[in-house]
């Protein structure tokens, strides 16, 4: 008990010190002098000193050497450096490939061949070669945009500065991982917490000859922009690395069938503690190019990779209770309390059980002894008993058929993408009929992704519940502020800020907009691909008055799994009252219009019939690449109709009698040279 008191002391120090650190490098408005910075940071420094269970991947310990970003030039990559989505078990991986073989059109019986490379957890680099010259060095950035670190990169033996082979491209971005090996990074631990901070510290050093000091290395893996590259798959290309003097992987394999991935997954995780680098998974690439290119990227993720994350540290407790969870999608999420645990530095008291059948397959009753795994930020899970040291004692817990807070009837969807029940049961009610999905959709609104709203934290929005100060998102925006000032903990400042915090985020972007509202299966990435399409919060409403939802499907990432739950969404009294509220007391943005350069733009296109060997996934994917965009109906507006194999006579007439050129599908794709 008293460590979780010194922990939360901790937690307090770092989230303050985050702040300051926040408005000091990223506003440029420091909140405090640098005395008293300074002696936060060393406040945390002393703690971690005195209590070895305390760290945190903020701390200042690990950001020592680290130099704020404002000190190096800010370059545009020509393309974005991407992340990858993640899996994490053998079924993530069938839906993976299930995904693939859909969008391609092809025969799942047919065989896939990846490129399986261990993911080292360093620093990404992307490194410019001209006329087989190293010219320029740039770190990730915010992917979109990096740090000019050329200095620093060239003191990195690993990386050739000139190239002289005939066949290497006339111009190419050499992407891969800047590292310090485990044995060197022994030598620095007093300085940093872990091999990654020293490598990222060492690489943003102002001065390169600091840099040079530490031995970092390069491993290389994939390519941005290029100009005369002349190969066909991504095993290939790490070949012509290594023949370039480039370092590669040497754990790195090709891969035909997902029993192939998962046993070479196996094998590496045991050998995971002799290998000199730090990896934290193994990425798996579709290993074809050409194929690579038809699956394309939705949002800022390659369709075509996939990140299999290992786990992480462990640690034994024991159950003291099994309580249910309500989120803000109404899932039924089961949590073991358990008897505080410090694992890997962290004091774990919860440990989530997944859902019901996760309890019944692995036996888990109230009592006990379970292995508890906590990887990276992830909330800690049960991993499985100790039946031995089963109590006569022990308690079964039974699921609840009906939910705890409001009573609804608890139900498991069907998974249109896996074709299979949901593990997950939820409450039926659609949101804020139900009290704990209510006050969960309110965190969401205000929280960092969403509204943003600073100060305005998850107790907050809990206290103001209690105190019926909020029933619905809007009436963040009417709130009694005399009243509040009256509360305990408040004052006359600390409502200012909270009055200005809330009236700093009345004006709003539209993706923001939409994914603040709490849909189901509407995260941030799908929220960007409708505010990009539907670009105004009018059009967005206007779906349920025109009953247009299936529009949506044209959007590419947006499929019949989205559609329906927007549908029911619209269906809710409630949602729409909340609806129409914000957009009266909120300013939501236009979505701004995008770079229009691809050969189809400003031209429509509909889709009819069966086109072969792509799916129409893939046709829209190809349309909005280029400029183009997708519609549902015959109009005047529609500039060509493409055909495929069993088309809809009547969509074919409508197109005649309206005069829209109709195309079969070579032709279009003639369009595209
Ligand atoms: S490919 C679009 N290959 O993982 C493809 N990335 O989460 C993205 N990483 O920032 C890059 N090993 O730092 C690729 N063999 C590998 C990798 C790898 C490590 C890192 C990389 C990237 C992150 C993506």
């Amino acid at each position: 008990m008293i460590d979780e008191k010194i922990n939360q002391k901790y937690l307090k120090k770092i989230k303050l010190f985050n702040k300051y650190n926040k408005h000091y490098y990223d506003l440029n408005e420091p909140l405090v002098k640098d005395f008293i910075f300074d002696k936060l940071k060393l406040e945390i420094l002393n703690l971690e000193k005195k209590y070895d269970f305390l760290s945190h991947k903020d701390s200042p310990r690990n950001s020592v050497g680290f130099r704020p970003s404002k000190l190096f030039k800010k370059v545009k990559h020509k393309i974005p450096m991407l992340s990858l989505s993640n899996a994490f078990d053998r079924e993530d991986l069938v839906n993976f490939e299930k995904k693939i073989f859909n969008f391609l059109n092809e025969d799942s019986k047919q065989i896939m061949e990846y490129s399986a490379e261990p993911k080292i957890d360093g620093i990404s680099a992307s490194l410019i070669f001209k006329n087989g010259k190293f010219i320029t060095g740039l770190s990730r950035g915010d992917g979109k945009e990096g740090e000019d670190i050329t200095e620093n990169l060239k003191t990195i033996k690993d990386i050739p500065n000139k190239i002289n082979s005939k066949d290497f491209p006339e111009e190419i971005d050499i992407r891969g991982e800047v590292f310090i090996q485990n044995s060197d990074f022994k030598k620095l631990a007093n300085k940093f917490a872990n091999p990654r901070n020293a490598a990222s510290g060492s690489l943003r050093q102002k001065d390169p000859n600091e840099t040079d000091k530490i031995p970092l290395k390069f491993i290389a893996y994939t390519f941005g922009f290029e100009k005369g590259l002349k190969i066909k798959s991504q095993s290939e290309y790490l070949e012509k690395l290594k023949e370039w003097g480039f370092k590669t992987n040497p754990l790195n394999k090709t891969i035909k069938t997902i029993d192939g991935l998962v046993k070479n997954y196996n094998d590496i995780e045991k050998k995971r503690g002799e290998i000199d680098f730090d990896i934290d998974g193994i990425v798996y690439k579709i290993n074809n190019f050409k194929l690579q290119k038809r699956l394309g990227y939705v949002a800022n993720a390659p369709r075509w990779a996939v990140a299999h994350k290992f786990t992480a540290n462990s640690g034994i407790s024991v159950i003291e209770n099994i309580e249910i969870q309500i989120g803000r999608t109404g899932a039924l999420t089961p949590v073991a309390k358990i008897k505080s645990v410090n694992i890997g530095g962290v004091i774990v008291s919860n440990a989530t059980l997944h859902n019901e059948e996760e309890i019944i397959r692995k036996d888990i009753r109230i009592g006990d002894t379970v292995l508890i795994e906590r990887a990276g930020d992830v909330i800690p899970h049960v991993i499985s008993v100790d039946l031995k040291l089963r109590n006569k004692n022990s308690k079964k817990f039974f699921f609840p058929k009906t939910c705890p807070s409001c009573g609804s009837k608890t139900v498991k969807d069907f998974n249109l993408t896996t074709k299979k029940e949901d593990a997950v049961r939820r409450c039926s009610s659609e949101g804020y009929e139900c009290e704990k999905m209510a006050i969960e959709k309110i965190k969401h609104f205000v929280s960092k992704d969403a509204l943003n709203i600073e100060g305005f934290g998850k107790k907050i929005v809990e206290n103001f519940w209690n105190l019926k100060l909020i029933r619905l998102p809007q009436d963040i925006f009417k709130l009694d502020f005399l009243k509040i000032e009256t509360l305990d903990g408040w004052g006359k400042q600390s409502v200012a800020n909270l009055k200005y915090s809330i009236n700093l985020r009345k004006i709003i972007s539209f993706e923001k907009f939409i994914y603040a509202l709490g849909i189901r299966h509407i995260g941030l990435e799908n929220a960007k691909l409708i505010s990009k399409n539907l670009r105004s919060s009018k059009n967005f409403i206007a779906l349920s008055k025109n009953n247009n939802f299936d529009d949506l499907i044209n959007i590419d990432g947006i499929g019949e799994t989205q559609i329906k739950s927007i549908k029911s969404f619209f269906k809710n009294n409630t949602n729409l009252n909340v609806l129409n509220n914000l957009d009266k007391l909120l300013k939501v943005k236009d979505a701004e219009s995008q770079k229009n350069n691809g050969i189809f733009n400003n031209k429509t296109f509909m889709l009819t019939g069966k086109l072969s060997s792509m799916s129409r996934s893939e046709a829209k994917s190809i349309v909005e690449q280029n400029s183009g965009s997708i519609v549902s109906n015959v109009t005047k507006k529609l500039d060509y109709l493409i055909v495929g194999e069993k088309p809809t006579n009547r969509k074919v007439e409508a197109a005649k009698n309206l005069k829209v050129k109709i195309l079969d599908q070579s032709s279009w794709l003639k369009m595209l040279k």
